[in-house]
């Protein structure tokens, strides 16, 4: 059962507004992914050295832990434009071309979600990744004929939430592909602050930490959460977030000690109370839940995992003994 008036914290579209102002745009202001940041920092010092484009990039990575943030950061270290498509909205072989032929030498084209690109699209990508020329097909039936127009170089990054799902062809043709990695508590930490400095909210050390604890390693979380305390730090305390109105807010957003939501907390009953603790297949927790396969395996599970909450098998997921301690239900013999 949902309860109502329940933010539910991944909602995958932020305030745009906000979410520009506080989205960090060089390198040196994007925290965390330390070795991703290093690699990038030298290969586009490399690139910038041989006066040629960076080669390309493909990120992947669970959502909110900095895709696009870095995809815009390349193109402003390299001194680029960047242009954007994602992946579904790319429908016809035409509008790849469309967009490919608008690239001025340089530019980063960034592609979201290219996993969702559909196959004979992605095949129109291969010789522009590679030689950067775009290969198509004019005149009509009888006597149509195959031409060749080079493209000035340009560097591809793409972002993707399922590297899996990447065809292999696709997948080997970016030169350089980056894992984000959750972030810490220290990592978050930073980024919580960082966010209130640029917003001009005082907040206090204790109440960055428990933000930073609850945030499940995401700073897209982070800076939701932070959003919501805000709101209450203003209505009940001047404005000044401190550890105490963040505990209630957080209280009643219903996120746990851990980050988890309700959403979790009925995934890892619905495996406890409904499958015996597993193991159990993905499609029969969503059913039972009421939510997407897709949410469960891009969204809910990785971070359950990462912490230990769950376990991945051959037949299915399994509850762990952290699961059950956490919820306080002890295992039927
Ligand atoms: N390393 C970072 N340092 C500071 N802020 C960050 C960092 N990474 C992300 N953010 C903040 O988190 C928000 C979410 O990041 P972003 O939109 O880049 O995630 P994403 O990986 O592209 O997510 P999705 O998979 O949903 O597209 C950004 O608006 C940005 O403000
Ligand atoms: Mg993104």
């Amino acid at each position: 059962m949902k309860e109502e008036g329940v933010v539910r914290k991944y909602t995958l579209f932020d305030d745009q507004e906000m979410d520009n102002t506080i989205r960090p745009e060089t390198i040196e202001e994007y925290i965390g992914q330390t070795d991703v940041k290093e690699n990038i920092k030298i290969f586009v010092s490399a690139a910038k050295m041989r006066n040629e484009p960076l080669d390309h990039v493909l990120l992947y990575g669970p959502p909110g832990l900095g895709k696009t943030t870095l995809a815009f950061i390349i193109a402003h270290e390299m001194g680029t434009n960047i242009k954007t498509a994602s992946g579904p909205s790319i429908e016809k072989s035409g509008d790849l071309a469309a967009i490919l032929s608008s690239l001025e030498p340089g530019d980063v084209l960034f592609i979201d979600e290219i996993h969702r690109m559909p196959r004979y699209i992605e095949e129109i990508l291969y010789p522009a990744m590679e030689d950067f020329s775009l290969d198509i097909v004019v005149g009509g039936e009888g006597n149509s004929r195959n031409i060749r127009i080079d493209l000035p170089p340009f560097t591809l990054v793409g972002a993707t939430t399922r590297a899996g799902d990447l065809s292999s062809p696709l997948r080997d043709r970016f030169g350089i592909v980056s894992k984000l990695q959750y972030y810490s508590v220290s990592e978050l930490e930073s980024i919580i602050k960082r966010t209130a400095r640029v917003l001009q909210v005082p907040i206090e050390e204790d109440a960055a930490i428990e933000l930073a604890k609850r945030s499940r390693g995401t700073p897209r979380i982070a800076n939701r959460l932070f959003k919501r305390v805000r709101d209450f730090a203003l209505v009940k305390n001047d404005g000044v977030i401190n550890n105490e109105i963040t505990q209630e807010a957080l209280e009643r957003l219903k996120v746990d000690y851990l980050g988890l939501d309700n959403t979790d907390h009925e995934l890892l009953l619905a495996i406890i109370n409904k499958f015996n603790g597993g193991p159990v297949g993905i499609e029969a927790i969503a059913a039972s839940i009421g939510e997407e396969v897709s949410t469960i395996e891009d969204v809910c599970e990785p971070y359950l995992l990462q912490i230990g909450l769950i376990k991945r098998t051959s037949r299915g997921r399994v509850a762990t003994d952290k699961a059950y301690d956490l919820l306080g239900i002890s295992r039927k013999k």
